[in-house]
Formats: C-alpha cells, structure tokens, sequence
C-alpha cells in the first residue's frame, strides 16, 4: 500500500518534470546522459509509436536520440558485460511489444490488422523482458515463436501502414515498427560484437522506407561471406558429386543397353545367316511364304487323297464286316479299337500283287503266250 502510494507520487512527480528520460543504459555508458537522466529503466511513458510522434512529440523525438546514441555506442561496461547496443536493442524490444501487444503495459489505442498479423511473435518479443540482463538479452532470439517468415509477414503488414493514409500531419503509419523488428532479427542472425556499435544506422531504422531482410554480417561480411561460401560449398559439392555419379551412371547405362543390342542383334543376324544354309525356304519372304503355302497345299492333298483312301477302304471293308471307325467332319480319320482292321488294310496293300511283274513272269507269260501261239502254229 505504502509503496504503491510512493511510486504513484513519483509518477506524478515525473509527470510534472517537462523531460523525462527513463530509457535504459549501460552502467556509466556516455549515453545515460541522454536517456537515463531521472530512472535507469525503461518505461511505457517513454514509448512512441507512430512514426509522426517521434518528430512531433518530446518523448518520441527523446526514445530516438537515445537510441541513436546507444546504437551508435561501442561502450561495454567490463563488470556487467552490458554493452550500449544490448540497451539500445532491448528498448527497441520494449517499444515493440508496448505499442504492439500493450506489454508490460498499454501505451496507446491503437488497433490495426498487424496487431494480428504480429500475434504469432508476441511470446518470443516478450521473453525475459521484465527481466532484462547481460546473460539473457537474447535469450528470446532461440525461441520457436521468432521464425523468420513470420516477422516477415509482421513487417510487411506495417510496411503497408504507410500507404493507408494520404495526410502526412494525421499519419498512422508504423513503418518504424517493422524496422525495429528487423534490427532486432538482424542482430539475432548476427550478434553484433562487443566493443562495435550496431552496423544499422539508426537514421535507417527511424525511417519509414522498410530494412532489407538481414541474409549478411554487416560488420564482418568478408568472413561470413567466405564462411557462407565454405557452407554453400558444403552443401552443394555432395549434391554435385551424386549429380555427376547419377550422369556417369545414366550414359553407362545408355551405352550398354546399346552394346547388348547391337550384340544381341548381330547374334541375331548371324543366326538368320545359319539358318538360311540350313533351309533355303526362309531366305526371302516372299518364298518362304510360297513354300509355306506350298507345302501346306501339298500336305493339304496328301491328306486328302490319304483319307479319300481310307474312306474307301473303310467303305470297303465296312461292306465286308460292321467296323466301328469313322471319318468326323474335318476329314480326319479315326478308328477306335478298330487296330485289327488296320492289321488287316496293312495285309491287304502288302497282299496286293505288285503292279510291275518281275520279268520272269513277264518272260513266262511271254513263252506262254509264244508257245502256245508257236504251239498253236506248229
Ligand atoms: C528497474 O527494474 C528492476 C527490475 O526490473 C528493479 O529491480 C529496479 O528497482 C528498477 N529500478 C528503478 C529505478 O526503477
Ligand atoms: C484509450 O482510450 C480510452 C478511451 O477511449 C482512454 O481512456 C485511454 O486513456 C486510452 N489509452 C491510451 C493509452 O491512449
Ligand atoms: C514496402 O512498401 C513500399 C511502398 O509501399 C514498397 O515499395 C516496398 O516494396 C514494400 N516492401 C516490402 C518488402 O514489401
């Protein structure tokens, strides 16, 4: 209760005071003189956050001055290990989350589409800072909530802020904000440091023309060049090596596809060649296709007159005894059990007197005839 009552006097007190600087330093920085001159923390009453209030109005203009000054700062204070840029950072911080999220507390009215578009990042923006010290200034850069294409989508939102008023005396624009968020991604990327002021200069960060995403170490951009280099190198020589692998491999392949081709094709063609000394019926097509059709005509005739012979010798032998063969439709010739008629065609062409008489019948019968004739004539 007591202190409660103390603090809302002092707050009063400050009221009444026409400067009131209560931005935080390094300790025994050469800034304080600028920010810190009656509180050493800082404090929502010190906050701006229309980019028209840090020209236009005493505090703003003030959170600028002291905040170039300690951006500007090389100053490092040895027992605390806080440096100016750390303060001046962690102000932009507070600024941030005060006139964006109304944390720790509430400084204006404000309310715009990128109060939603900036949600996301309020968790990370607000780590430790009601707590702020050399060992967890950046604490808040490690958590998950700050990703990059969020604070991108949160920047862009403010960097549309400018276009959505024509008159520059009642402007809304908070161009500004985005800048502060970039520079504090910046320095999360590439911590500025010790004994360096910030490589941003601060009259680019109060500007409303939006900072370029940090991708380089301003301060040492040779060897985070070489060292981005060395990784890129890293990254593609293993990419390039299997690119190259997969290249040798593809036209090896090619190749011996072809080989086995060319081999399988003269193989191929020497085979052709064999078999045309073999049989002459396949040399050209045009013959082989005649002496296919040939022989299947001749073999066509040769069955039919076998079967025409058959059938009449079925006939024949049917009229002699009740067999149980028979021809089907196509002309094939069938018997079932009927091997002893077959016996008995074979007997039957075998006991056929043979067409050309030996000639010694032919003689006998000759003499027969001659004697009989000579007989007769004699
Ligand atoms: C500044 O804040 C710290 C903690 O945040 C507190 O301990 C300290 O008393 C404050 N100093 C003043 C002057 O308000
Ligand atoms: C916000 O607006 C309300 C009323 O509209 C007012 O009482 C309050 O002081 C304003 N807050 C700030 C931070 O301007
Ligand atoms: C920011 O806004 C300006 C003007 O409205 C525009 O020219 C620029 O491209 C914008 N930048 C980004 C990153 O959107």
């Amino acid at each position: 209760m007591l202190s409660s009552s103390i603090w809302a006097a002092l707050f009063r007190i400050s009221q009444l005071v026409p400067v009131v600087v209560a931005l935080r330093t390094a300790p025994g920085s050469p800034c304080a003189t600028v920010c810190s001159k009656q509180s050493t923390n800082t404090t929502g009453s010190e906050i701006a956050c229309l980019d028209s209030d840090f020209s236009a109005t005493s505090k703003g203009s003030h959170f600028q001055q002291c905040i170039d000054c300690e951006l500007r700062s090389a100053y490092s204070d040895g027992s605390s290990g806080e440096t100016d840029v750390d303060w001046g950072l962690y102000n932009l911080r507070y600024a941030f989350t005060s006139c964006v999220y109304g944390y720790p507390e509430k400084v204006n009215n404000i309310s715009t589409q990128c109060t939603v578009n900036c949600q996301p990042l309020d968790t990370a923006l607000e780590f430790d800072l009601k707590t702020p010290g050399a060992n967890n200034f950046y604490a808040w850069c490690g958590t998950t909530a700050f990703a990059d294409n969020l604070i991108t989508q949160c920047e862009q939102c403010y960097n549309f802020t400018i276009t959505q008023t024509q008159d520059p005396t009642n402007s809304q624009s908070q161009v500004y904000m985005a800048n502060f968020l970039e520079a504090l991604r910046y320095n999360c990327h590439f911590r500025t440091p010790t004994g360096f002021a910030f490589p941003i200069t601060p009259t680019r960060i109060f500007s409303e023309s939006l900072l370029p995403s940090s991708t380089v170490d301003l301060i040492n951009p040779s060897s985070t060049g070489s060292s981005r280099v060395k990784l890129a190198l890293v990254i593609a020589l293993p990419i390039l090596a299997f690119v190259i692998i997969l290249c040798a491999l593809t036209i090896c392949c090619f190749f011996f596809i072809r080989w086995r081709r060319r081999v399988a094709r003269k193989h191929r063609q020497s085979s052709h060649l064999h078999a045309r000394w073999n049989d002459t019926g396949i040399s050209t097509p045009g013959h082989t296709n005649w002496a296919n059709y040939h022989e299947m005509y001749s073999l066509g005739m040769y069955q039919q007159a076998y079967v025409q012979q058959q059938q009449q010798q079925q006939q024949q032998q049917q009229q002699q005894q009740q067999g149980v063969s028979f021809a089907n439709k196509d002309g094939r010739y069938h018997d079932v059990g009927s091997s002893k008629d077959r016996t008995e065609v074979t007997e039957s062409a075998a006991a056929m007197p043979p067409q050309n008489p030996s000639p010694d019948k032919e003689k006998q019968k000759a003499r027969e005839y001659f004697g009989e004739d000579a007989k007769q004539k004699q």
